[in-house]
């Protein structure tokens, strides 16, 4: 299993870290499989797995839920997991509580927060009391009411030198690795080349030092309007339904199920059930 050590060393090595995000057992043992560096159990499991308009509904104990089975379909792979919406605002106790509870109980290796600000003192909190951390700046969707929408990030020269203060922060906090969604490529490249620690981009342009993208997003899975920054590269949808009309069409007509899919018992003995 790579640890952040690695991550430091495959940044300084020029090799790209793949990070996707994985919400059960079969996605993360499918991804671990294909050869992922890295999973996050996002909190973006409260739009593409629970059905919930935003990230805001996820509490801790669905992402606890959803980091077990993670981690059991992923045992030799870096799993980082999401603290949910105000689940590290409201005090340090209750940061290193849930933090305690993705590690301890989840398996998490990792805790992942968003925003700078306040929560850079989160992070050396966290990081202080063993937790390995990832910020996440640019466009943070926990954040989504009070940044009016899903806009890219740090498209002045102003809003870009803050986005880079702030990433510089969240190094100093003591952050391993730093997200950055939706940001201008030329700002991913720039915060990319000032950090020591990884960033791994979302809509973040080909220059930093990983990629990260949502597994639905990526394969087509229960998601119709896609953000810019996503590619698909398969289409379950197209796999699943089709299969789910086939299904449904020969049990009406009988084709399903065959003989191969039948347990027979002898002759004799049916006839006796018949007396
Ligand atoms: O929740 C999530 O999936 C994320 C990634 C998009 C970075 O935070
Ligand atoms: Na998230």
């Amino acid at each position: 299993m790579k640890t952040t050590h690695d991550f430091m060393k495959m940044k300084q090595a020029s090799e790209k870290i793949t990070m996707l995000t994985a919400y059960d057992y079969p996605q993360a043992k499918l991804a671990e499989e294909a050869g992922i560096d890295m999973l996050l159990v996002g909190d973006s499991l409260g739009m593409v797995v629970l059905g919930y308009d935003s990230t805001i509904p996820v509490t801790i104990q669905d992402m606890v839920h959803h980091t077990k089975a993670v981690k059991r379909g992923a045992k030799s792979t870096f799993i980082v997991a999401d603290l949910p919406f105000m689940s590290y605002h409201i005090s340090k106790e209750s940061a290193l509580t849930a933090a305690a509870s993705l590690m301890q109980d989840g398996g998490a290796h990792a805790v992942k927060v968003e925003g700078g600000g306040e929560v850079i003192n989160t992070i050396k909190a966290l990081t202080t009391a063993g937790v390995p951390v990832v910020a996440h700046l640019g466009l943070t969707p926990q954040t989504v009411g009070v940044l009016g929408g899903y806009k890219v990030q740090g498209k002045t020269a102003e809003s870009a030198q803050a986005l880079l203060q702030e990433s510089i922060k969240c190094q100093e906090a003591g952050a391993f690795a730093l997200v950055l969604e939706c940001i201008p490529w030329q700002l991913g490249k720039l915060i990319s080349e000032k950090l020591d620690i990884p960033v791994i981009g979302i809509g973040a342009g080909k220059h930093t030092d990983g990629q990260v993208l949502v597994l639905h997003d990526i394969v087509t899975f229960g998601v119709d309007r896609l953000p810019k920054f996503v590619k698909q590269y398969g289409d379950v949808n197209h796999v699943m339904k089709e299969s789910f009309q086939q299904y449904i069409s020969e049990v009406k007509s009988g084709t399903f199920p065959a003989e191969e899919h039948t347990f027979t018992m002898n002759e004799e003995d049916v006839q006796s059930l018949y007396g």
